[in-house]
């Protein structure tokens, strides 16, 4: 089930960041920053009346722009390659759309296959390339599509 996050997830967000993103994962004062103080919108895939959270993403907007950010987009390993990363971003481009965003813009490590092909697969476009973006050195490409 798609739904809006709470923040009652949080144990369930941090155990699937945790496991998507072993690596570079946002904390539970960045996680909890993000669901009440945010401009954008957290979008969760939930388990129905368990607290397990299969997938999460993260919109962001900014004041009189006509442009969304995805933030972040994450399946926890056990749902992967089910199509629920997908789904979510589908969603994501639907509630851009609602608010009124015309492109949806995103960036991902260069070296991300999985999710620079789920990107292309949707209709994203290489906008850019930005040497060192992450923390580790890794460059980031920049992705946008029109909504
Ligand atoms: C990238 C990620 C979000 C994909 O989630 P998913 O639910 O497994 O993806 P889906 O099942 O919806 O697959 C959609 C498309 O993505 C691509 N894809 C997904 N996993 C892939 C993989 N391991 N290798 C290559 N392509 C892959 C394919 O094009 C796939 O379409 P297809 O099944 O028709 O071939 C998931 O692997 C993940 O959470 N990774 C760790 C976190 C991350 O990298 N997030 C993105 C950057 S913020």
């Amino acid at each position: 089930m798609i739904r809006l996050a709470e923040k009652s997830d949080l144990p369930g967000l941090l155990e699937l960041e945790r496991r998507a993103f072993p690596k570079d994962h946002f904390t539970r004062a960045q996680l909890l920053h993000l669901l009440t103080r945010a401009s954008g919108i957290f979008l969760v895939d939930a388990m129905f009346q368990t607290s397990t959270i299969r997938a999460s993403a993260i919109l962001l907007f900014r004041k009189n722009s006509g442009t969304a950010r995805l933030y972040s987009i994450g399946v926890h390993p056990d749902y992967q390659a089910r199509g629920l990363a997908r789904r979510l971003l589908r969603r994501c481009e639907i509630l851009a759309r609602l608010r009124r965003c015309r492109t949806m813009a995103l960036e991902v490590r260069e070296e991300n296959r999985a999710a620079r092909r789920l990107y292309e697969s949707v209709g994203y476009v290489i906008r850019g390339r930005i040497p060192e973006y992450y923390s580790d050195g890794a460059a980031a490409i920049t992705y946008e599509k029109q909504l």
